[in-house]
């Protein structure tokens, strides 16, 4: 059996090994509930060879959703006692709104479902039974897209907010340092459960983690309300890691409805919210100095001026105009493509916050490279989008299904974090499908 062969058979064991009862864990014990965009990149591993259970791991995420769109980060289906901040932390249930039928957080992460439903379109083989459950959850996704434009604009410029670190996805990038040392958090008394499992040298500080349960008291204090959270979070940003993701599912969302046919209206409104957010994108996302998309804090009203894996994300929306491609790929290449690194490095290597082996801090994730690899490909960058491919199956030939991994080549043991990690399974089973 060929080496990709191999690897593509122990990346289904790995998803096989972490699916429950209708949805997947992204790993044993330091994730074992539902996580959203987990799920979604779960979903496109298994349309390859499962598509009832890429289809059941969606419908069972939407099912979390509230009456008002919102989709939580987390669902809590089960009882566990190996994860911090579990149900009784969050509460979600202070807002009116929230699921009646399942336990969940009352933050987000990345809407990656529009996209992915896509995606799982394009891999099957029977495309009349999946356009039929495409029809099935496609409003749903789009009743999402509507909470966001509605709820999370409060300038109404086409780009939506994150209210708390944990909905960026990218937990402890270093940049949220420049929001953190402004925030006087109070100590906090809790157990973290994510050290028990994994180096606590892999994972955020304790002092990171009282922010992050400082930022949810507020919100929790005034019930999840979207008003209030706008008006009193100290974390307020435009993300354009989020926001890409969002653009990517507004044009699958088109894309499907235009298949199924009969859904004029929403095609029209998600056009409209699709041209308003690349124009304010790119007018208020690109830093000309530094060759790159950068976050704006929309709190503090200031641009956060790192380069980080996300700052390449918009090629994967075709948000970038020919000539800022261009630009943005140099910037890539010359601060991340060194010979001695693996792209893509989540942090700017050349900075002073970067640390290799921290989680969001530095470290190689197969989710960013996925992204990467197909905006790349997109934009006709196909050797360096190869590059991208290579480099993150190497590493995981070298380490195993690793959570994330360390960008320098000299090191031999550069698996970090959770091991047998789903979407790093089901995203290197996509790949190994490309050219
Ligand atoms: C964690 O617990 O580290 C998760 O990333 C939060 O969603």
């Amino acid at each position: 059996m060929s080496l990709m062969k191999a690897l593509n058979n122990e990346a289904r064991e790995v998803l096989n090994r972490n699916w429950r009862d209708g949805f997947s864990i992204p790993c044993e014990k330091l994730y074992p509930f539902q996580w959203h965009w987990d799920s979604g990149f779960i979903a496109i591993g298994f349309a390859h060879f499962d598509m009832p259970k890429a289809e059941q791991e969606i419908k069972t995420l939407l099912d979390a959703q509230w009456g008002n769109g919102f989709i939580p980060h987390i669902v809590f289906h089960n009882e566990s006692d190996t994860y911090f901040p579990g149900p009784e932390f969050h509460c979600a249930e202070l807002h009116p709104q929230s699921s009646k039928k399942h336990k969940s957080t009352g933050l987000t992460q990345p809407p990656v479902t529009g996209f992915v439903l896509e995606e799982m379109f394009k891999i099957s083989k029977d495309k009349k039974g999946t356009l039929k459950f495409i029809k099935s959850v496609i409003d749903k996704v789009y009743d999402n897209h509507n909470y966001f434009y509605t709820k999370r604009d409060p300038q109404n410029e086409g780009l939506v907010y994150i209210y708390h670190n944990w909905e960026s996805g990218i937990d402890n990038s270093p940049l949220w340092d420049d929001i953190f040392n402004n925030m006087e958090s109070p100590s906090y008394e809790f157990e973290r459960r994510d050290t028990t499992h994994v180096d606590a040298s892999q994972r955020p500080s304790h002092r990171e983690y009282e922010h992050y349960l400082h930022i949810l008291e507020i919100a929790k204090a005034h019930n999840y309300n979207d008003d209030k959270i706008a008006e009193l979070s100290p974390f307020l940003v435009q993300d354009p890691l989020f926001n890409t993701i969002l653009l990517k599912s507004n044009q699958s969302l088109i894309d499907l409805y235009r298949l199924i046919g009969n859904n004029e209206n929403k095609i029209k409104q998600l056009e409209e919210w699709q041209e308003k957010a690349i124009s304010s994108f790119n007018k208020k996302l690109f830093d000309e100095e530094l060759g790159a998309y950068v976050h704006y804090d929309l709190r503090n009203e200031t641009t956060l001026r790192h380069v980080s894996s996300s700052s390449f994300s918009p090629l994967f929306a075709n948000i970038p105009s020919k000539e800022r491609t261009l630009v943005l790929v140099q910037t890539m290449m010359d601060k991340f493509g060194k010979e001695n690194y693996y792209l893509c490095a989540s942090f700017d290597p050349e900075s002073e916050r970067f640390n290799p082996k921290k989680y969001w801090r530095g470290p190689v994730w197969v989710n960013l490279n996925w992204i990467l690899y197909n905006g790349l490909n997109q934009n006709g960058f196909h050797d360096i989008a190869q590059r991208v491919k290579a480099d993150i199956i190497e590493l995981i030939e070298k380490n195993g299904f690793y959570e994330y991994f360390d960008p320098r080549k000299e090191i031999s043991n550069s698996g970090y974090g959770g091991y047998n990690f789903s979407w790093s399974a089901a995203l290197v089973i996509d790949l190994l499908s490309k050219e």
